[in-house]
């Protein structure tokens, strides 16, 4: 089984959205010490910006980057995506690879019906950090929104959310939101 596990946060070791996508990965490995596991760490290593040249296929070593990542995200049976709510989003890397994995005739093509995603056949964990309380479908949230449409529109309809939110709201906040998150995680 492949797990493409997936960092975006820059806080490094005191991360919430890292300490819980590593509690993941290590269940997964419990349950499976066979599982291939590969690590973007998207804040020690950013991907570039998609650009004209990259889209067309004018820069080879950035192209190249795309479809490694592409085949990447294909290949994966399990993500585990790290996913910290910046300015009411995504980290811009986060984004960065959202633009490099959406590719028409790859990872979703259109038809007469409408799109339909390519990348279906896997499980995805959205690992959702916030300091306030949004809860599920705010409207002022476009964190754990993009990354349900993202995956959703690509063709996966297995996705599991573990949140764990209020946590720049005092330490017993933090504290209830982690041990919530980690229940959530053991039951994986
Ligand atoms: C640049 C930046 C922007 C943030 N924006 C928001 C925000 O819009 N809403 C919110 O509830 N928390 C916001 N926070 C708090 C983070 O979501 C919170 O600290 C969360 O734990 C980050 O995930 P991490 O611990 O994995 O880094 C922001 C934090 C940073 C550093």
């Amino acid at each position: 089984m492949k797990v493409l596990h997936i960092d975006s946060s820059i806080m490094g070791d005191a991360s919430v959205s890292r300490q819980l996508s590593q509690a993941i990965v290590a269940q997964l490995k419990q349950k499976d010490p066979a599982i291939q596991v590969q690590h973007l760490d998207l804040a020690a290593t950013p991907i570039p910006h998609l650009s004209a040249e990259i889209l067309m296929g004018h820069d080879e070593v950035q192209s190249a980057l795309s479809e490694q990542l592409v085949q990447q995200y294909l290949d994966a049976d399990v993500v585990v995506v790290g996913a910290a709510m910046y300015n009411f989003g995504v980290s811009s890397t986060l984004k960065a690879w959202i633009d490099r994995i959406s590719v028409a005739g790859r990872t979703f093509k259109y038809t007469e019906n409408g799109p339909v995603g390519l990348a279906g056949d896997k499980k995805v964990y959205i690992v959702s950090s916030r300091g306030g309380v949004y809860g599920e479908n705010s409207p002022v949230d476009f964190q754990e929104g993009i990354l349900k449409t993202v995956f959703t529109f690509t063709g996966v309809s297995n996705i599991e959310v573990i949140r764990a939110e209020g946590v720049n709201m005092g330490a017993e906040s933090k504290e209830t939101a982690m041990t919530s998150a980690f229940e959530a995680i053991k039951n994986i």
